[in-house]
C-alpha cells in the first residue's frame, strides 16, 4: 500500500484573507501554456457538448485535475482528511449562445450551505480558464464580491445588472476559487471565440457529489492513492462519514508528520490514528 505524502502547498494568509472577504480568489498564470492547450483540446473533444459533468471519469486527460498541485493543497486546508471531489465539469460557451445562467449561487437555495458555516465554505469551486477573456461580453463569469454571505439578491433569477457586479477578465491558464454561496451569472458572448473552462468542486466527504451517484471503485483503485481517496468511491455510504483506516490521513502535514496537531482535540494513545481529529489549516487559523 502506498504511504501518505506531505500535503502540497496551500493558501498564503493573504490569499485566504482575500478569499474570505470577497468569496473569490483569482490567480493568473497558474497553468502552463502546454497544460492549458492540452485541457482545451480535451474540452473540444467533447464538442458539440456545451456542458458535461464527471469529466475525470470520461477522459484520462482530466484525471490530473483531481489533485492538481495548484489547488489541492488549498482545498486540503479547508476540508482536511475528509476532502472530496464533488463534481468536475467542462463548459464551452459558444459565440451568440442564448442559454446562459442568470443570477444564482451554486448549491441549495431552500436551505443554503451558509446556514451551517460562516467560518469556512461547505463547497469551493475551482475554475481553470482555458481561453483569453480580455473584456466583457465574452461569456465571462459575472459576480458580486462579498456576496457569499448574502441570503438574498433582489436580481435573483434575472440578468439585471447589479451595481457592485464584476466581470471576470483573465488570461488562459488563470485559476479562480469560488466560495459556495457567491452570487454570480454568465455574460453574453458577443465575441468570435468560444469560452472554454473546467470547474472542479470540493467539499467534505459527507456531502453528496453532484455529477454522479457513484464512482466505480475498481476504476478508482487504478488511480494514485490521493486521487482514489479524493473521489471517495465507497460502496458503504457510511465511509463518507467515517473513512476507512487506509484512507486516513489523506496527506501528512507539510512537515511530513501524521500526528494530531497540538491545537486539535487531544486523545489518549489507545485511539487509532484514523479516529483522531486533526484540525484543518483554516480551523487553526481561526484559533490563532
Ligand atoms: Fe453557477
Amino acid at each position: 500500500m502506498t504511504a501518505p505524502i506531505p500535503a502540497p502547498p496551500g493558501f498564503t494568509p493573504d490569499e485566504w484573507e482575500t478569499f474570505e472577504r470577497d468569496g473569490i480568489l483569482i490567480l493568473d498564470d497558474v497553468l502552463s501554456p502546454g497544460e492549458t492547450a492540452a485541457l482545451r483540446d480535451a474540452v473540444d473533444a467533447r464538442t458539440p457538448r456545451a456542458r458535461q459533468g464527471d469529466i475525470v471519469a470520461l477522459d484520462s486527460r482530466f484525471v490530473p485535475l483531481i489533485d492538481h498541485p495548484q489547488h489541492v493543497g488549498r482545498m486540503f486546508d479547508v476540508y482536511g482528511d475528509m476532502l472530496k471531489l464533488l463534481s468536475s465539469e467542462l463548459f464551452r460557451r459558444e459565440p451568440g449562445q442564448a442559454n446562459r445562467n442568470n443570477w444564482h449561487f451554486d448549491g441549495p437555495r431552500l436551505l443554503p450551505f451558509g446556514s451551517f458555516s460562516d467560518r469556512a465554505p461547505l463547497r469551493v469551486k475551482v475554475g481553470y480558464w482555458l481561453t483569453a477573456l480580455p473584456r466583457k461580453e465574452m461569456g465571462n463569469l459575472i459576480y458580486v464580491p462579498g456576496s457569499h454571505r448574502w441570503d438574498h439578491l433582489p436580481q435573483y433569477h434575472t440578468h439585471e445588472p447589479h451595481p457592485q457586479e464584476k466581470h471576470l477578465t483573465v488570461g488562459p491558464g488563470a485559476m479562480t476559487l469560488m466560495w459556495g454561496g457567491l452570487w454570480h451569472r454568465v455574460d453574453v458572448n458577443r465575441s468570435r471565440t468560444t469560452r472554454r473552462n473546467v470547474f472542479l468542486e470540493y467539499g467534505p466527504s459527507w456531502l453528496v457529489a453532484t455529477d454522479r451517484t457513484h464512482t466505480d471503485p475498481q476504476w478508482a483503485a487504478g488511480l494514485s492513492r490521493e486521487r482514489r481517496i479524493i473521489l471517495r468511491a465507497y460502496d458503504d455510504p457510511n465511509q463518507g462519514v467515517k473513512p476507512p483506516a487506509e484512507d486516513v490521513p489523506l496527506y501528512l502535514d507539510r512537515l511530513g508528520q501524521d500526528a494530531p496537531d497540538p491545537v486539535g482535540t487531544r486523545y489518549v494513545d489507545h485511539v487509532p490514528l484514523e479516529l483522531r481529529r486533526r484540525t484543518t489549516w483554516v480551523e487553526r487559523r481561526g484559533k490563532a
